[in-house]
């Protein structure tokens, strides 16, 4: 095993190329874009950028559906502009994560336009077709983005599976070609020099082969995902393409694996190497959900998110590497979601959510805007959002009176993912600056308050916050190292753990309230302090938003 494990001591940028720069006034965020504000990922300090899909595909999961592995998005630019950007990166020190959607492809991409012309093409079996059932769909499966996740196919007569939009047909991992295919495709990425892959629900591609019936939600389709996430071969996939691509090359590699357990993530991210670097789980993220699965306006409870936070740290000590993050392109914004993003709190609580990610044991991701606590979009109208999933859910739950239209789009503003799809502020500009032209969804009017140029200025911002977080991680083995153990295990608004290395402890403490709280955890000992959101403390208590960390020696 290679024990210069660079990735444990990186801290990794996620960039959602449609909403981050755009070079060329027609609305849209493309690679030239993001060339031109490398300097500014620089100097935040992030070592690794993962970008969202940028390959060529007809966009109706904004590129997660891909109709060529091996070519740009003509939006996006060029093979060219690519090799550039890539170019400019590692010169930079910066190295780039592609994003890999392997589960399905788009049912523009070549493989399934074969598929489908007849039973006996030769790509017949790249994906997963099945005959109807009495009439009907192979089982009751329902799609993540709404409706059956079967799809007719006149030509054939058959059902085709797309665990989500009909134009996102899943690939048939069974076939040892398929396998071939995408590690000749992975090989070619790493022949070029990208460093690393984000793989998308890499969980999913090994199906239950009974593709048995799912449990009824909402009494409309039945749950999949039990029959589709975590599947009895998808260990051995992932180690056959370890072994064929991921060992030959020095990457970083993270699974999106959506129903992870503890269990399952000690085999995906061992640190025995034999699979990947690490996993995204999701608990932190489906605490609230409840009966219209996502779509809720709840608050996360501390102690809910305590023992979910603390689980994950605790039990993969040792055996398996944590990612660690609070938003992504699929989440709303952290601020609007753990923090408090109204005008009195925003800046603060920004600053408590990174501190307390942080400093926890793991490799953290930052997404783009969180650094300048960019907050959810708050649309008025169904007509602005752009997502497809946001979009079908308001249709299927209002239209078959599971929820009414009020409280689905309040459900939306809460949850949608565009609230992280929204464009990037850089500065109080027409458009945040992020075009010239007319973006594809709505700024957020709040641009004028919040942008980057405005917190490049502020040496208080939260954005030097976060450098600073950054920094202190290359400065403080015990930051990367440390053993994490959970402290205050029963306070209503305080999260606090430490983290020990040699005789040395950390502790961290962060309000996750609007009120002030006591607090003796820093009472005891003389100790230095690396980082703290307020310049003053207040004995024997932390204020609203309050985090601190303290490192103490000899202990
Ligand atoms: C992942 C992506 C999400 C996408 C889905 C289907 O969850 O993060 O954006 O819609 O997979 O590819
Ligand atoms: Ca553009």
């Amino acid at each position: 095993m290679n024990n210069n494990l660079w990735w444990k001591k990186s801290v990794i940028y996620q960039i959602y190329p449609r909403s981050f720069a755009d070079s060329n006034g027609d609305g849209i965020g493309d690679l030239n874009g993001i060339t031109e504000h490398l300097d500014y990922l620089k100097e935040l300090g992030v070592d690794v950028i993962w970008l969202s899909p940028v390959y060529q595909s007809p966009n109706d999961d904004n590129g997660y559906d891909i109709s060529d592995y091996q070519a740009i998005m003509n939006e996006f630019g060029t093979m060219e502009d690519f090799d550039r950007m890539l170019s400019e990166m590692h010169k930079r020190g910066l190295k780039l994560v592609m994003d890999l959607v392997v589960n399905h492809t788009s049912d523009e991409h070549r493989w399934f336009v074969e598929s489908r012309k007849s039973k006996n093409n030769p790509y017949r079996d790249y994906y997963i077709w099945k005959d109807a059932k009495d009439g009907k769909e192979p089982n009751n499966w329902g799609s993540s983005f709404g409706g059956s996740a079967w799809q007719y196919d006149e030509e054939t007569e058959m059902y085709y599976l797309h665990c989500f939009s009909p134009k996102q047909p899943d690939l048939n991992w069974e076939n040892e070609t398929v396998r071939k295919e995408v590690f000749d495709m992975m090989t070619w990425w790493c022949e070029k020099g990208v460093d690393g892959f984000r793989m998308d629900v890499i969980s999913m591609i090994s199906k239950d082969p009974a593709y048995p019936d799912g449990e009824v939600v909402n009494g409309l389709y039945g749950n999949k995902d039990p029959y589709v996430c975590n599947g009895p071969r998808v260990h051995e996939y992932l180690q056959e393409m370890n072994q064929k691509v991921l060992s030959k090359y020095d990457l970083v590699t993270v699974g999106e694996t959506a129903g992870v357990t503890i269990e399952e993530a000690k085999k995906y991210a061992n640190l025995d190497g034999r699979e990947l670097n690490m996993v995204f789980q999701f608990e932190h993220m489906d605490i609230a959900a409840g009966e219209h699965g996502k779509w809720t306006t709840d608050r996360i409870p501390m102690k809910k998110l305590r023992e979910v936070l603390n689980k994950w740290q605790e039990e993969l000590e040792g055996v398996a590497w944590n990612s660690l993050y609070w938003d992504n392109h699929d989440q709303p914004r952290a601020v609007s979601r753990f923090g408090n993003d109204g005008p009195m709190y925003r800046e603060v609580s920004a600053k408590m959510i990174a501190t307390c990610l942080h400093m926890m044991k793991g490799t953290p991701y930052i997404y783009q805007g969180e650094e300048i606590g960019m907050t959810n979009a708050y649309f008025k109208n169904i007509e602005d959002y752009r997502d497809i999933e946001s979009i079908n859910a308001f249709y299927e739950y209002t239209e078959n009176g599971i929820m009414n239209e009020e409280d689905m789009l309040d459900a939306i503003r809460a949850i949608s993912r565009d609230n992280a799809r929204t464009p990037m502020q850089w500065d109080d500009s027409a458009n945040a600056g992020f075009t010239t032209g007319t973006p594809w969804i709505k700024v957020n009017p709040n641009y004028l308050m919040i942008n980057a140029k405005q917190a490049m200025e502020d040496p208080d911002s939260i954005f030097y916050y976060y450098q600073k977080l950054i920094r202190l991680r290359k400065e403080q083995e015990i930051i990367v190292e440390g053993v994490f153990k959970g402290l205050l295990n029963d306070d209503e608004n305080i999260y606090a753990y430490q983290r020990t290395l040699g005789d040395k402890k950390l502790v961290v403490a962060c309000n996750f309230s609007d009120r002030e709280v006591a607090c003796d955890l820093f009472e005891q000992q003389e100790g230095e302090e690396l980082i703290s959101n307020y310049h003053f403390h207040k004995e024997g208590v932390l204020k609203p938003y309050e985090a601190r960390v303290v490192l103490y020696e000899n202990v």
